[in-house]
């Protein structure tokens, strides 16, 4: 199968693309913009592969898509912006590419009713908003709190309308939060690895009670193949880890594994409108003949021989000026807040 890929160059999607041409024998076009979060290095040894293609270009363009959808019979839809601190500093991005992107991919998918077979569309478990008790199911209400979680609830609701209204063979996918090889390190469990390799503390938000379910980014993509094949169209899916944590204790079991000292962790303000807590029921992907295979303190370790073994992935990323823009503009923003009445 041909395999359109969108944002192949991120974490979950370059660890996709990997998995695709070493377990399958699909063909993959990666279309990705290389935003700042689009790293070539991730893919980097796969360019001679004769099944992989990439194409730099934008999921808001429609001659871009057009070109990249040439001759593909599936499209797994990663691209995003993807970061909730992000999203809180300057929204426009996250709209543009995660509402209107997402329409550009579903209307040439449209315009090539019969080619498409499936377009899975890549959702988050941010779309449902907090859970304080229980478990999330796919017909939750939507209940998104951060301009990045109503972007990506607007684009869910989009593909599913795509379905209802013209037919379109669409598939959702709706992780839970992912970790592993290839995450950028402004993101919670890299920015808490490789800040304490580099004997730096690590930010945590407000009180540190907040819960993630978090699930290893390779059962992620073995999930996101099995649905691009068995998913029903029209049907949406949460892909949830097996675990629930904290995030005050993700620290102290990260610090465990790493043995650093407690006063590399800081208190700082709350991220604004911090979600509590996310717990997904993944009963309809269980039923298709999905188990996670990855235990969550087993995975943990390795992702941190990962970023160990790996300075030189990550110190380019964390020294651009990109990156310590960002921060500024956080810690401003972040300061402006306590000092507020
Ligand atoms: P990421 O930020 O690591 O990568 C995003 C990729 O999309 C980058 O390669 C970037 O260059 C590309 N991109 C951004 N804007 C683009 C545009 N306009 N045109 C083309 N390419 C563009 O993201 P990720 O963490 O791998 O997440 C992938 C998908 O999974 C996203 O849709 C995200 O919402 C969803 N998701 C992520 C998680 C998680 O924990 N990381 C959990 C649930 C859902
Ligand atoms: O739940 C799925 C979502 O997971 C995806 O849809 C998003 O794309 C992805 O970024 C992720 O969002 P989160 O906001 O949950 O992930 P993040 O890694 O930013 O933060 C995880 C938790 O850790 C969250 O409660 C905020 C907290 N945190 C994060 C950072 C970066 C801190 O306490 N300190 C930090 O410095």
């Amino acid at each position: 199968m041909k395999i359109l890929v969108t944002g192949g160059l991120g974490f979950i999607g370059s660890n996709f693309i990997r998995r695709a041409l070493t377990e399958t024998k699909d063909e993959i076009v990666n279309l990705d913009a290389m935003t700042y979060a689009g790293n070539p290095e991730n893919l980097a040894d796969l360019i001679p592969h004769p099944r992989y293609r990439f194409l730099r270009g934008d999921i808001t363009d429609p001659r871009a898509v057009r070109q990249a959808m040439e001759g593909v019979q599936a499209v797994a839809h990663f691209a995003a912006e993807t970061h909730v601190d992000r999203s809180i500093l300057d929204p426009a991005a996250f709209l543009k590419t995660n509402v209107l992107g997402t329409h550009v991919l579903l209307e040439e998918a449209r315009r090539r009713a019969g080619e498409i077979k499936r377009f899975l569309h890549i959702s988050t478990d941010e779309v449902y908003g907090p859970v304080l008790k229980g478990k999330s199911r796919e017909d939750a209400p939507f209940r998104p709190t951060s301009p990045y979680a109503a972007s990506k609830a607007a684009a869910d609701h989009l593909a599913a309308a795509y379905h209802k209204t013209y037919g379109l063979p669409v598939v959702i996918a709706r992780p839970s939060n992912n970790f592993g090889p290839y995450q950028y390190p402004e993101k919670a469990v890299p920015l808490m690895i490789t800040n304490w390799i580099e004997g730096k503390p690590y930010p945590l938000y407000g009180d540190g009670r907040q819960v993630r379910n978090w699930i290893y980014v390779l059962d992620c993509v073995r999930a996101i193949g099995l649905l691009l094949r068995k998913g029903k169209p029209g049907d949406a899916y949460n892909v949830g880890g097996e675990v629930l944590v904290e995030n005050r204790a993700l620290v102290e079991r990260t610090r465990d594994v790493m043995g650093v000292p407690r006063n590399l962790v800081r208190r700082v303000p709350d991220r604004p409108g911090h979600d509590r807590r996310y717990a997904l029921d993944s009963g309809p992907l269980s039923r298709l003949g999905f188990r996670p295979d990855f235990p969550f303190d087993r995975t943990l370790r390795e992702t941190v021989a990962w970023y160990k073994a790996r300075p030189q992935w990550w110190r380019p990323l964390k020294t651009s000026s990109d990156f310590s823009s960002y921060y500024q503009k956080q810690y401003e923003a972040r300061t402006k807040e306590i000092a507020a009445p």
